[in-house]
């Protein structure tokens, strides 16, 4: 089977983690590399020495015609990045968030149809067997009803140049919750505070509201001294916590729960809450890379197979609730409708 031409713009940070899996899995050729800051570019190369290299993204689109085009970058420059490459006609796999606006998504979204290529973006975590197992457990009733979703996703920066702690960690936290719960939210609440001379919200509080009344909460920190990364799902069959830092129990169900007895609703003196404290287990998750399990699903789905879960779509959805947490930042919290 052909190898797919593969080019990777952007190799700061997450980049080179992309070309590093393009170049492991078998179903990719990488055949370029661009950057523009010289030293970056070089410093990737040094491991893929038959890339060819560009500071220059249109010289290599026109040079280098690759099939698939991974996206890279900030975000303030992911639109411009991808228009350029879905009209020279290659497929785009595109950073999470996926636009800094809901009508550059939608105008991606449209070109990418109308030039008849596919459009991704990078929502590693769904590309998990935690997530994914997660979202198997509640699917199949194990945990009963939701109650309720509390995500923490703290840390001691990295403070970005062009987006807040929304628009840099809640692509995650938006991303999971979209894919494990299957539907979209309602509204959204933020409030946000700014402790660095950019201006930007470094701190964020969220709620969001799914159908029949579902709620989760995000607290997003660049100010956290220790990293933590947890999401508890509590429901009424059990309850289930997700620790993306842990090395082999990252997911832990509880057979945890309560129950109210003779509960007099018109006096509610009487009420008589039963804890229930049961066994804790922990399901098999495997450890395969996120974006080796994502780089080969986007490999079948090119050659026929089905679709991925970051698709184009989902890109959007993030984008769209994204947005409306900063309308809500800016109203001080004020609940913003979707
Ligand atoms: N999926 C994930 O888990 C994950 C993790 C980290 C970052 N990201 C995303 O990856 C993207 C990049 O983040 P990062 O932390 O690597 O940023 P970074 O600043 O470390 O690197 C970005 C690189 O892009 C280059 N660049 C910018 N504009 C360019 C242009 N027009 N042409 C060529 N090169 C250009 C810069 O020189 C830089 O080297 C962001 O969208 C971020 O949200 C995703």
């Amino acid at each position: 089977m052909n190898k797919i031409r593969a080019a990777v713009v952007g190799l700061g940070y997450w980049g080179p983690n992309l070309a590093r899996n393009l170049q492991a899995a078998g179903d990719y050729e990488l055949c370029a590399l661009c950057d523009q800051v010289p030293a970056r570019l070089e410093r990737t190369l040094q491991s893929y020495p038959w890339a060819k290299s560009y500071t220059d993204f249109k010289t290599m689109l026109d040079n280098e015609k690759p099939e698939l085009v991974a996206v890279a970058t900030p975000v303030a420059h992911h639109y411009s990045l991808a228009r350029l490459a879905l009209e020279a006609g290659c497929h785009v796999l595109l950073e999470k968030p996926m636009t800094a606006t809901i009508e550059e998504s939608e105008a991606l979204i449209e070109l990418a149809s109308k030039k008849g290529v596919k459009l991704f973006v990078d929502h590693t975590f769904t590309y998990t067997s935690a997530i994914r197992r997660i979202k198997e457990l509640y699917a199949t009733g194990k945990l009963g009803e939701l109650l309720y979703v509390d995500s923490v996703r703290i840390n001691l920066g990295l403070f970005q140049p062009d987006v807040d702690v929304v628009w840099d960690l809640a692509p995650h936290d938006l991303s999971i919750l979209d894919f494990v719960l299957g539907v979209q939210p309602v509204s959204v609440q933020g409030r946000g505070s700014c402790h660095n001379p950019r201006g930007f919200a470094d701190v964020a509080h969220v709620s969001i509201e799914y159908p029949n009344g579902l709620s989760a909460h995000l607290h997003l920190s660049w100010l956290s001294p220790v990293k933590v990364r947890k999401m508890i799902f509590p429901g009424t069959t059990a309850s289930l916590i997700y620790d993306e830092l842990e090395q082999s129990e990252k997911v832990k169900v509880y057979n945890h729960g309560f129950s109210f007895e003779s509960a007099d609703t018109e006096t509610r003196q009487h009420v008589q809450v039963t804890y229930r404290r049961g066994d804790m287990w922990a399901p098999a998750v495997d450890a395969s890379e996120a974006l080796k399990v994502e780089l080969a699903e986007i490999a079948a789905c090119l050659r026929g197979g089905p679709t991925p879960p970051g698709t184009a779509e989902a890109g959007y959805s993030v984008v769209r609730t994204l947005s409306a947490i900063s309308r809500s930042l800016k109203a001080d919290g004020a609940r913003v409708l979707l």
